[in-house]
């Protein structure tokens, strides 16, 4: 486990800069999450077949809470302006004319988010996703240095690498394993972390909260068959599959 130095100054920052803004039992960190639409689609068939070639956005989820208000339901017509850029950016890979997706997200994390209250409507929640998503502009930045779906296969340094390097910080990437014998992992999901003020931080550090924010990612990551990927074995960046 990495430890922040001076252990208790870490602590106290994380600790003020989350009482600052809100009242306590407040998330500390949101993760950015983007998937990759060939990967999550293999996993889901015959459900949806992927017709898109650059990272997607899953969510935007706060590290602290899973469906803190039920009663506070989804409404399209809320995030009217900004439906154009969320079915390109965000797309229900599964049924493209949908908004089951966005108002699972909601429930499940929005919800949780808007204890914030720069992020307490569902405009202010989407928009900052997808804002977020865009600054970011993984697809492009993974391009740029040149990681490119591919039949070759990557070594996840150089993947780790180049996002570090352009922004500073840890991600966490996660893959499907093929089977236990597999010989290669299959890139699926990249996970980006930012602190309360929306500065990117190490996905990997938690001060507070550890221990709830774990089990709520262990289970999504279970849901949705991705784990952390293994740095010893071949990733592969699956272009899209040609058409059948
Ligand atoms: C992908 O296919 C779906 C349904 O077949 C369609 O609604 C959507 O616009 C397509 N997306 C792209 C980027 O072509
Ligand atoms: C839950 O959401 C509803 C609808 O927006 C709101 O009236 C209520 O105050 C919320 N409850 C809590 C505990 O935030
Ligand atoms: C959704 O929001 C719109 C705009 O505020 C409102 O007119 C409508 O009644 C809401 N729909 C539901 C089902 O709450």
């Amino acid at each position: 486990m990495k430890l922040c130095f001076p252990l208790l100054l870490c602590l106290a920052a994380a600790l003020s800069s989350a009482f600052v803004i809100s009242p306590p039992h407040m998330w500390t960190k949101l993760i950015l999450t983007h998937h990759w639409p060939s990967t999550f689609c293999s996993m889901e068939k015959p459900a949806c077949h992927p017709n898109i070639s650059y990272w997607t956005l899953h969510g935007l989820w706060p590290d602290k809470g899973i469906d803190c208000n039920s009663s506070w339901h989804f409404n399209s017509s809320l995030i009217e302006d900004l439906l154009p850029d969320m079915k390109k950016s965000w797309p229900n890979l599964l049924s493209p004319s949908s908004a089951s997706f966005w108002k699972y997200e909601w429930h499940k994390h929005g919800t949780c988010a808007a204890k914030a209250a720069y992020l307490n409507t569902q405009h202010k929640y989407f928009s900052k996703a997808l804002e977020l998503y865009h600054k970011l502009d993984l697809d492009s930045i993974l391009k740029k240095f040149d990681i490119v779906p591919s039949e070759t296969y990557y070594k996840l340094s150089q993947i780790e690498g180049v996002m570090e390097k352009f922004y500073g910080v840890k991600p966490k990437i996660q893959c499907v394993h093929p089977s236990k014998n597999a010989d290669f992992q299959v890139l699926g999901q990249i996970e980006i972390c930012f602190d309360p003020e929306f500065t990117l931080m190490d996905c990997e550090k938690h001060f507070t909260m550890k221990k709830i924010s774990k089990a709520d990612f262990i289970a999504d990551d279970k849901a949705s068959g991705f784990s952390v990927c293994d740095l010893n074995v071949p990733v592969y960046y699956p272009p899209l599959p040609s058409n059948t």
